[in-house]
């Protein structure tokens, strides 16, 4: 195989990352954007190393019995979603193979895929950039933006609202900038607008009261509702805000808080790191924990004392506070993270110090694999994981880790 050369091949399977899989004459294995398995393809080879090549899809010779038809005229260009042409229990039977190759070899139980939500509409957060002349989600494996003017997956809530900024925003904002909203109680949505050009925010401002809209960030001026009540119907009120961190979904995020907090258990003494807003210390406080929230968002914080006032608070570097806590000689009945993409590795010696019962919530199931390797070496193995798909169309899977100390 060479670069330019053109080739027919079998999709096999969908790797982390998007991509179809499939293997080559000469056995290399080859991964191509907008495959589904069994397709059969006509492909053009991008890029051939030793074990491996990237292709271009040319022409679908004929369609794998899970290809479907897609929602979004925009599939295949826009980098929002990749698999909308798979089919909703393939997308999911690929996640939960995934999540079994970065965990299963370490002798952990891997329990059945949770799928709390259907396959659209399902985002009441969701960030849009500003390109040259576009307003939308970036291209796949391209920072160019393609202009999206309305999404499937967004909560039809978020969809009028982002529409309507969209409108407002056009060609008021600089490029790079972003549009983040986020829905709350009675569909009522939060909005930030980073990048305003001079002179916009007065235009900006009106958007208040349009589309549900109740509140504004204006390049972190608050205009409105300083933030919004994302609870459910029967729970205390909790307060999130589009320029800070909510999970992508309402109905994926109550079924990813139940796991937390059945893996959790009742009462103890918990660290919790990376708490963002409080969104699983108000479960652990009502379980009974005796949490101390340490997450590096000033903002965060604050939101996260008036959320959950009985737990303790700091805004601090989670690095820096479990080698704090670790020097101190502290001991935690829990410790619960649930760090960023890229992992946890600077935390992981004092992790290991800390406690012996370790609850890892991830979004990234190759910086889990690598950081799990190294806390089973420290001693924390893990023992029972169960993966979520918070984010149907998407390759991407959550995924909450019990890890325990072994005797
Ligand atoms: C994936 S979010 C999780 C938030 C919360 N657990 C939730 O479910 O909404 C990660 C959080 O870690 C915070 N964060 C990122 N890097 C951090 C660091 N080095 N130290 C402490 N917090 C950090 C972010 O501000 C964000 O709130």
């Amino acid at each position: 195989m060479i670069r330019g050369e053109r080739l027919s091949l079998t999709i096999t399977g969908l790797a982390f990352g998007g991509d179809a899989v499939g293997r080559a004459p000469d056995g290399r294995v080859v991964f191509v954007a907008g495959g589904v398995p069994g397709d059969q393809l006509r492909i053009e080879v991008d890029e051939a190393k030793r074990d491996f090549a990237r292709a271009s899809l040319l022409e679908v010779l004929s369609p794998g019995a899970s290809r479907v038809a897609a929602r979004c005229p925009l599939s295949g260009s826009c980098g929002g979603c990749q698999w909308q042409e798979v089919a909703l229990a393939v997308q999911r039977a690929a996640k939960q193979a995934v999540v079994i190759r970065a965990l299963g070899r370490l002798g952990c139980t891997i329990d059945p895929l949770c799928a709390p939500s259907d396959g659209f509409g399902y985002r009441t957060r969701a960030r849009l950039t500003v390109g040259d002349g576009a307003i939308g989600f970036q291209a796949r494996r391209s920072h160019r933006v393609i202009d999206v003017t309305t999404c499937p997956l967004l909560h039809p809530a978020l969809d009028a609202a982002l529409a309507e900024a969209r409108r407002a925003a056009f060609g008021q904002m600089d490029p790079g900038g972003t549009i983040a909203g986020l829905v709350g109680r009675g569909d009522l949505v939060h909005l930030a607008l980073e990048g305003l050009r001079a002179g916009a925010a007065a235009t900006a401002r009106t958007l208040i009261g349009r589309a549900g809209i109740v509140g504004l960030v204006l390049d972190a001026v608050r205009f409105g509702a300083r933030d919004i009540d994302t609870a459910g119907a029967s729970e205390p009120p909790f307060h999130a805000a589009a320029d800070g961190f909510a999970q992508a979904g309402d109905t994926g995020n109550h079924a990813l808080r139940r796991i937390v907090a059945a893996s959790a258990g009742s009462s103890g003494r918990t660290l919790e790191l990376y708490a963002g807003d409080g969104n699983f210390t108000r479960d652990l406080v009502a379980a009974g924990h005796d949490v101390l929230a340490v997450e590096g968002d000033p903002a965060a914080i604050a939101r996260l004392r008036r959320n959950v006032p009985a737990a303790t608070a700091t805004a601090e570097p989670a690095e820096r506070a479990a080698l704090r806590l670790a020097s101190q000689g502290e001991k935690f009945d829990l410790v619960l993270i649930d760090p960023p993409r890229a992992g946890a590795r600077p935390l992981l010696p004092s992790l290991a110090r800390l406690t012996s019962r370790l609850i890892y919530v991830s979004c990234d199931p190759m910086t889990l694999a690598r950081d799990a390797r190294d806390l089973a070496a420290a001693g924390l193995r893990p023992i029972r994981a169960t993966a979520l798909d918070l984010m149907p169309q998407t390759y991407h899977v959550e995924v909450v880790c019990l890890f325990e100390r072994a005797g």
